[in-house]
């Protein structure tokens, strides 16, 4: 292997002229070989996805047609008529001829304390899987039904997972550090009859009572008479929390237990609904997206292979299988498609971790890499960020020569942070894989790919095969077609992983993402294509805010705030955070008879804890007497994002505020608090 400064692409080499590309074991033939793959995969998207529903997934009933329907009505199918299942496809083929895995990990999981660790086969798996599929249905769940789940990072989430996409159910997983009022906002949404839990989950040493929250939110108003089973996983910490009170709750574990391990798949339509998994928006409440069983799985399963450079296991491993591990949660999309969905249906094993990376010490990840022989590593920047604050001396000590992918997800990865994850922790010799995409994308749409695409520190740099990326200018709507551009960015073909509608309202759908530029896919954030036409993330370009790679919407912390009664207005912006990548600042003005206090501001952070969870908690909190307002009463984020970020002199037009002066008394508060 070459030395990194040898990679650095020479000015007009491949017309890839700047410092900043860098080969790793791509060849130029590589990479002249994805743009032509590339392209074709755009000139025939039903051929190209088609091909590969045929050859990497088993159907029970063969699909007529690859592709049908138009972003325009929100109409878009694939597969449809095409019969499926997913669990099928994840578990029960592999462990049978040809492929004959049985034996192989399908799962190791590592608890919270990095000696308890579980290696699951895939054999187990399904037999793990059908128990809980036989107890599901055993207690009245059947196909189309809307299971929740808010579960801790054990293997049971995973087999709860699987075990409703085998007979049917919709799974809508909620992560766990969400508090009793979201769950109960997504459990109301969705009309969810039945709620899986643990009695506790384990994170840095902490039990987290999630039985307890599970509870708090099921008897809320709203809650009560959609929810008739809370299943409960116990045995996790040593008496468990509260426990059997009332009937609603199912001592799952031991119902499970009793369950024969066979259980017939659900052959479904691949357009059926597979999971439902909530996000923020820039407007009123999170969304529950659908997606759906046939396309998402392809995509799944491709984007995982091309993007890490893993080949689907068809046979024995005979000892040289990929660990693969992507740190997520399962709460999230990251979690959904590439730590459950994505490697089992490629049959290698994936990783499921239940801790931080900062427990028991900052060298847990590269501790776990070493014992592990992890080979694909896949995290946030924002974790990378904060180890990097620790030093070098952490990953140092470990053996980290097993690593070949390193792959980010969530947000841009600033210069430091891709130079220390590339250098320190993959010896310059890893390939960094930039992942851009997002919940309603179902899996990566823009990154580079190892041995094949070359990376640009901090650009997420081409297009996924069948994907059509096109950056409109954002007034006109019209197409940017020179090489260098700036814009908005949006999709132009349907692909199979894009969800098919928000639950309950395709309204919302259409306008979020179908209407702002009609024909094409809006996926909310801006770019810049540079001249070698690779594509950098600007952020978003609506009122959402990532937060250590966490969305959230500006409107669900602002309406937590105004629930309370010493507010009378919120305004929430971001603000920049060096290890989050985003903060959050909020400005309130008091409702009379309330005066500011620390004891206030305390307040209102846990009343934002309580409506969303613990991951929102506002860095900034700023009682005022008056907000920037214009003459006809509108609050002015912009300006409010300039105050917070401390850059009054780039403030702009400030003559239409109806008091200016409050732009100086804001700027005094914030100043104090930094
Ligand atoms: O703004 C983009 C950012 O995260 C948003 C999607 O968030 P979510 O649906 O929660 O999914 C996160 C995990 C996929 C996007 O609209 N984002 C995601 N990946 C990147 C990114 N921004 C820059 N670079 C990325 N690689």
């Amino acid at each position: 292997m070459s030395s990194p400064e040898a990679k650095r692409l020479k000015p007009n080499s491949d017309n890839m002229s700047g410092p900043k590309a860098i080969y790793d074991a791509a060849t130029s033939s590589n990479f002249e070989l994805y743009k032509s793959d590339h392209a074709a995969s755009i000139s025939d998207i039903s051929s190209y996805w088609s091909e590969l529903a045929n050859s990497k997934l088993d159907w029970y009933a063969p699909f007529p047609n690859a592709v049908s329907g138009s972003f325009e009505d929100g109409s878009v199918s694939w597969f449809a008529g095409g019969k499926i299942n997913v669990c099928y496809n994840a578990v029960d083929r592999y462990c049978n001829a040809p492929y004959n895995r049985g034996g192989e990990t399908a799962i190791i999981w590592e608890g919270d304390e990095p000696t308890d660790t579980k290696y699951i086969t895939y054999l187990e798996l399904q037999n793990n899987v059908c128990r809980v599929a036989n107890a599901l249905k055993a207690s009245g769940v059947s196909k189309g039904d809307v299971v929740t789940l808010y579960m801790p990072m054990i293997p049971e989430l995973t087999y709860t997972m699987l075990a409703c996409a085998r007979i049917g159910a919709v799974h809508s997983v909620i992560f766990a550090g969400f508090s009793a009022d979201a769950i109960a906002d997504r459990i109301e949404g969705a009309k969810s009859k039945w709620v899986v839990t643990a009695s506790a989950g384990k994170r840095g040493g902490r039990d987290l009572p999630l039985k307890n929250i599970c509870d708090a939110a099921v008897k809320k108003e709203r809650c009560v008479g959609i929810v008739e089973k809370v299943f409960v996983f116990d045995g996790m910490v040593p008496n468990g929390s509260g426990w059997i009170e009332e009937d609603i709750h199912v001592r799952f574990s031991d119902l499970v237990d009793c369950q024969r391990p066979v259980c017939p798949c659900e052959w479904m339509d691949a357009e059926d609904p597979l999971f439902i998994l909530y996000t923020s928006g820039s407007t009123g409440k999170p969304k529950g997206l659908v997606h759906t069983t046939g396309g998402y799985a392809l995509y799944a399963m491709h984007t995982t292979a091309k993007s890490f450079g893993i080949a689907q296991q068809t046979g024995p491993s005979n000892g040289n299988a990929p660990v693969y591990a992507c740190v997520a949660d399962a709460g999230w999309i990251t979690g959904h498609t590439y730590i459950v969905y994505g490697p089992l249906l490629n049959g290698i094993s994936t990783f499921m971790f239940e801790s931080t990376p900062m427990y028991p010490d900052c060298g847990r990840y590269w501790d776990m890499v070493q014992r592990h022989k992890i080979s694909v590593f896949y995290t946030a920047p924002t974790a990378i960020r904060s180890l990097m604050r620790f030093g070098d001396e952490a990953p140092k000590k470990y053996d980290l020569s097993s690593l070949k992918v390193l792959g980010t997800v969530g947000e841009p990865i600033n210069p430091a942070a891709w130079q220390w994850y590339y250098e320190l922790i993959g010896n310059s010799k890893c390939a960094v894989v930039d992942t851009y995409w997002q919940t309603e994308t179902g899996g990566h749409v823009i990154t580079n790919l190892p041995g094949v695409t070359p990376m640009k520190p901090g650009s997420c740099t081409l297009p996924c095969y069948g994907i059509e990326v096109i950056v409109l200018d954002p007034v006109t709507g019209k197409e940017i077609t020179e090489t260098e551009a700036e814009g908005v960015l949006v999709i132009k073909q349907p692909w199979p992983g894009m969800a098919r509608t928000c639950l309950g309202d395709h309204q919302r759908y259409l306008n979020v993402y179908m209407k702002p530029y009609p024909g094409y896919y809006f996926a909310g954030d801006g770019c810049r294509r540079d001249e070698h036409g690779f594509i950098w993330i600007t952020g978003r370009v609506d009122d959402v805010l990532n937060v250590s790679g966490h969305r959230i919407g500006t409107a669900e912390v602002e309406s937590a705030l105004v629930a309370h009664p010493a507010v009378a207005q919120a305004a929430v912006v971001g603000i920049p955070h060096e290890i989050k990548g985003q903060g959050i600042c909020c400005f309130t003005t008091l409702a009379e008879g309330f005066a500011e206090s620390d004891e206030l501001v305390k307040e209102l952070r846990n009343a934002v804890r309580t409506h969303i969870g613990p991951f929102a908690t506002p860095d900034m909190i700023i009682p005022t007497s008056a907000l920037p307002m214009t003459r006809s009463g509108k609050i002015m984020r912009r300006i409010l994002r300039k105050i917070a970020a401390g850059e009054l002199d780039t403030l702009g037009d400030t003559s239409t505020l109806l008091d200016p002066s409050v732009v100086g008394t804001l700027s005094e508060k914030v100043e104090k608090l930094r």
